[in-house]
């Protein structure tokens, strides 16, 4: 409530919760289509690859002042509406008892992964988030750090992609552990997706308290399932989770190869759906209905082509949207290595100056 003789709220404007990125999460017209990139800050920055030269990759993301520095400095570099905090969707398996290492070239390792249901109890619950209290002290400094105007976003890994992690120790093509786990013993796999679900909804609701203005949910790989099996199996957890989350926090809910699912994605929850490039934005949109808003949904590899063809492209997806209230332009995955950083501020310019 407002204290006595305070100004009206209406008058009274919050830079932040004005800010294109938060409007377009509620809904709410805005002067420019508000745009970031997934992975924006990464190896295809120099002033990234400057800093991890430095440091393991690990011992970045457990550095608050590290992962500080790379997440504003990739903001403010390009000139994007939104910050996302600098981590990885994997850290919270740590404190779940998974051993994690991410070795040159290999991508991420889990040494002791879940193979029989027996392992399922070994999965530490979360009693506190402490271990991970290094996450929440940087999004305290990048908060500090940001243009007082510019949000920040905060994310974790959905408990699917987290769960093929955790059992296929590591990256996979099919998931066919992963997978074979679920419907070998179900009652197994609602038990590690229930812990999953606990541990995430207690890791992102402490992000947003330390001062994120948004949450993502990253669900990379659950576009390999069935329809079906995502009803089975993920639409109950994930439903679970967006009910735990604080209700002031605007969620948006990201997946891949997701053009068979978005009903049931919209179903289990989120005020954004992220869509990648396999699904036309304004026909996803309409499948979706307009009690959601929407984030996409650029093929990252056009970044790769000429500043035409993006602009192009980025037009394409503009017309698609029709200056409709909630789209936040944004990549239909992360930002590849290799990317020119001169095509990403294009593509943030032409976002811009189109709308
Ligand atoms: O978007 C951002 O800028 C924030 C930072 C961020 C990272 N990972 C940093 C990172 C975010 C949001 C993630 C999420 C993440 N991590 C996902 C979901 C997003 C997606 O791409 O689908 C996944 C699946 C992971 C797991 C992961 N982390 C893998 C498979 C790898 C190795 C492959 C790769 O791209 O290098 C990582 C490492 C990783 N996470 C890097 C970065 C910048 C590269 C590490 C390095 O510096 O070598």
């Amino acid at each position: 409530m407002n204290p006595p003789n305070s100004p009206d709220r209406t008058t009274l404007r919050d830079p932040l919760a004005d800010s294109p990125f938060l409007r377009a999460c509620r809904r709410e017209p805005t002067p420019v289509t508000p745009i970031w990139l997934m992975r924006q800050a990464g190896r295809y920055m120099p002033e990234y690859r400057e800093v991890r030269a430095r440091v393991p990759f690990l011992e970045l993301c457990k550095r608050p002042e590290l992962a500080t520095e790379v997440t504003v400095t990739a903001a403010e570099r390009l000139g994007v509406d939104a910050a996302i905090l600098f981590a990885d969707i994997l850290l919270i398996l740590e404190p779940l008892g998974f051993q994690l290492e991410f070795s040159r070239g290999e991508g991420p390792v889990i040494h002791n992964p879940v193979r029989a249901a027996a392992d399922v109890d070994r999965v530490r619950p979360l009693e506190n988030t402490e271990p991970l209290d290094y996450v929440f002290q940087a999004v305290r400094a990048i908060r500090a750090a940001l243009r007082s105007d510019l949000p920040l976003i905060g994310f974790a890994g959905a408990p699917f992609t987290l769960a093929c992690y955790a059992i296929e120790g590591g990256s996979s093509r099919h998931y066919e552990k992963a997978k074979t786990f679920m419907y070998a013993d179900p009652s197994a796999w609602d038990a590690l997706m229930g812990r999953l679900v606990d541990a995430t909804a207690a890791y992102l609701n402490a992000q947003a308290a330390a001062g994120a203005q948004a949450l993502q949910l990253f669900d990379s790989w659950v576009g390999n399932l069935s329809p079906a099996d995502y009803r089975r199996f993920v639409l109950p957890h994930m439903a679970r989770l967006f009910s735990r989350l604080d209700p002031s926090v605007p969620t948006i809910h990201f997946g891949t190869d997701t053009g068979s699912l978005l009903e049931l994605q919209r179903e289990a929850g989120g005020s954004v759906i992220g869509l990648d490039w396999r699904v036309e934005l304004d026909q996803a949109w309409r499948r979706l209905g307009d009690g959601v808003a929407v984030q996409g949904n650029l093929d990252p590899v056009v970044l790769f082509s000429s500043p035409d063809e993006i602009a192009a492209q980025a037009r394409r997806i503009l017309r698609e949207a029709a200056g409709r209230p909630g789209h936040i332009f944004n990549l239909g995955h992360g930002i590849l290595p290799g990317t020119p950083v001169d095509n990403v501020l294009a593509l943030v310019d032409v976002v811009h100056s189109s709308t």
